[in-house]
């Protein structure tokens, strides 16, 4: 586990998730090593199953040979049709932080439980076409809610602006009931979108293509998303 934890970090602080999604994975300890000096908090990964979403990325695995070469706060974002079943091997294996989707199989109370109960901090997120009201219910209970600014599944996609009044809605729920509530965008985030989500109230920003692949390398990208 990180030493630091995303509860310790307050939630008007701008924070940024790197999705390694985007990394070269022949070099994913380095890449993962140079976003560190890039000065980034988290770090995003991906999981997918093939069945959740369309595409099946990385998991338990990678997630283990990580944790023995990075300090960061490890945000593992499951898109996978029953998170339930595999909370305690990403724990094990280093888990700081478990997002899960709202459209998942798995019943969205007692997940938020089982994670907390790990001892992991816990998200949920929903995917473009479902409303922030199936959410509303849980955001006392959580530490951060994912709003995905793209369909899930891939990445390199277009943000999706109509994401922005989710963001505002949800944030504004969050000041009457969970002040301290982190909101993070995945999806399409660089340095002109990152700045509408700020704006909507969002302070965490996954970023894979503009983070990864920026031409002038992870600390110039970290410099503009923020
Ligand atoms: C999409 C993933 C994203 C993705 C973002 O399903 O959840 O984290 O890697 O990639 P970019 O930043 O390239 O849109
Ligand atoms: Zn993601």
């Amino acid at each position: 586990m990180s030493k630091v934890q995303l509860n310790q970090l307050p939630s008007d602080q701008t924070i940024l998730s790197p999705s390694i999604l985007a990394a070269d994975f022949t070099e994913l300890g380095k890449e993962v090593n140079m976003a560190a000096e890039a000065g980034v908090e988290l770090l995003h990964i991906d999981v997918m199953d093939g069945h959740f979403v369309p595409n099946i990325s990385i998991g338990i695995p990678v997630v283990k040979s990580l944790r023995d070469k990075s300090d960061l706060i490890f945000d593992v974002h499951l898109m996978i049709t029953n998170p339930m079943d595999y909370l305690e091997d990403f724990a094990k294996a280093g888990a700081d932080h478990i997002t899960f989707h709202v459209e998942s199989h798995s019943p969205v109370k007692e997940t938020i439980d089982a994670i907390k109960e790990l001892g992991l901090t816990v998200g949920l997120t929903l995917k473009p076409g479902t409303s922030a009201e199936e959410l509303k219910p849980y955001i006392a209970d959580i530490d951060m809610v994912l709003v995905m600014t793209v369909e899930p599944g891939f990445g390199g996609q277009k943000f999706m602006t109509d994401m922005l009044e989710k963001i505002k809605q949800i944030r504004s729920w969050a000041n009457e009931s969970n002040p301290g509530l982190h909101i993070e965008v995945d999806g399409g985030i660089n340095k002109d979108t990152s700045k509408l989500t700020l704006e909507a109230g969002a302070n965490v920003l996954v970023a894979g293509t503009a983070f990864f692949k920026h031409p002038e390398g992870m600390s110039k990208a970290a410099e503009e998303l923020r």
